[in-house]
């Protein structure tokens, strides 16, 4: 059962996916959830929708608490199909319902959906909308994490439902931050932070700047767990990442390895590097996912990628993991690449390469033949 009593007339109606375990490319080994939530006033709101293939799961959360077609608004934070993909059907149950979205959102949603385009209605930052005692307040928040992204406060609660931001992949049976392991659920908001949000640190910073005039009293993302408590110490955190500030003493070593040379040349740096007073994580791409890696980068300064030379190229593991962390874009890290090869040796530059294109400091590069001075 995932709908759940919130506050007086609130409710959290979303879905709980414990199965859940690659979303769009990034593991979720605690599965997610795509939280939504009903506030009852004199005209009821529904604040997003879930993942498609819970639809029917998720009207009857609904229909725990009111008739679908009691709705008055249909409050769209963001189109992603995570967050979108029950609103077709949802909106024709919900036959008296506007929908509230950002204008991109509008042109997202038209393009996802059939959609009734005369019972939508566009907002944008500073608009408000009364539902009898409450005032829901929008604040776009383009690219955190698409450009129709916003999050929307509820003034008279100090609920602030932000969405993407400050969430975490993590289905449980609890609810809030404060039944959880503190340093659990920090390991899970930094590992989605890395994966998710860490490109838009700008645009995270404009909402932080936003939120810092809102009296927030609690924060109800759309994933995992409500947070209720220490918000300040959350805040802190998205305003560390947001800025990029690393952690100086931290290194990554990411790798994958043919015969093992590669493999202990990541032993070596490590050894070396842990001399110098780093603490030092390696990760193994045949053996975790890339994602794991990332989640890891999210505050890291040093960040070593090593592959061995595999038909002229790098491995396929270490190009995906590449490629993804370009994506990603970590700033102000320092980078080496390092590998082992036979004859021709290409995955070392080839890895340097794409170090540099993520805009980082390169430190000299490390490569041996075979096991030349590793054994
Ligand atoms: Fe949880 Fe950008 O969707």
């Amino acid at each position: 059962m995932s709908t759940f009593k919130i506050a007086e007339n609130i409710y959290s109606v979303g879905i709980v996916d414990k199965d859940v375990r690659i979303f769009h490319g990034y593991e979720t080994p605690y599965g997610s959830t795509y939280n939504a939530y009903l506030v009852m006033d004199e005209k009821i709101a529904l604040i997003d929708n879930v993942k498609g293939k819970f639809t029917d799961e998720f009207i009857a959360n609904i229909e725990e608490i009111c008739p679908l077609d009691k709705i008055d608004y249909i409050i769209t934070n963001h189109i992603e199909p995570d967050h979108s993909g029950s609103i077709e059907k949802v909106a024709k149950l919900a036959c008296n319902a506007t929908i509230i979205a950002t204008a991109a959102a509008i042109r997202g949603l038209g393009g996802y959906y059939h959609l009734d385009n005369s019972k939508m209605q566009a907002v944008k930052a500073g608009d408000t909308l009364c539902t009898g005692k409450y005032n829901f307040h929008f604040v776009p928040m383009p690219m955190v994490h698409w450009p129709d992204s916003m999050c929307t406060f509820l003034a008279e609660e100090g609920m602030l439902f932000s969405n993407d931001a400050f969430g975490e992949h993590y289905a449980s049976d609890v609810h809030f931050d404060d039944e959880v392991d503190a340093d659990f659920l920090a390991d899970c908001m930094e590992n989605y932070y890395g994966n998710i949000v860490l490109p838009f640190g700008m645009q995270v910073m404009k909402i932080i700047e936003a939120a810092a005039k809102l009296d927030i009293k609690m924060i109800l993302p759309s994933h995992g767990l409500i947070l209720r408590k220490d918000l300040g110490k959350y805040i802190a955190k998205y305003i560390e990442y947001a800025n990029n500030v690393c952690d100086d003493k931290k290194a990554v070593i990411v790798y994958d390895t043919m015969w093992g040379a590669t493999e202990l040349m990541a032993e070596e740096l490590k050894k070396e590097w842990e001399a110098e007073g780093l603490n030092v994580e390696v990760y193994k791409l045949s053996d975790v996912h890339y994602s794991v890696a990332m989640g890891k980068i999210t505050q890291a300064k040093y960040i070593a990628v090593g592959s061995s030379t595999l038909n002229r190229q790098m491995m396929p593991t270490v190009a995906a993991f590449l490629c993804y962390m370009k994506g990603l874009s970590p700033k102000g890290r320092i980078g080496l690449a390092f590998g082992s090869y036979g004859w021709s040796g290409e995955s070392i530059n080839l890895v340097e390469k794409e170090l540099e294109a993520c805009g980082m400091e390169i430190l000299p590069q490390r490569k041996t033949t075979w096991k030349n001075g590793l054994i």
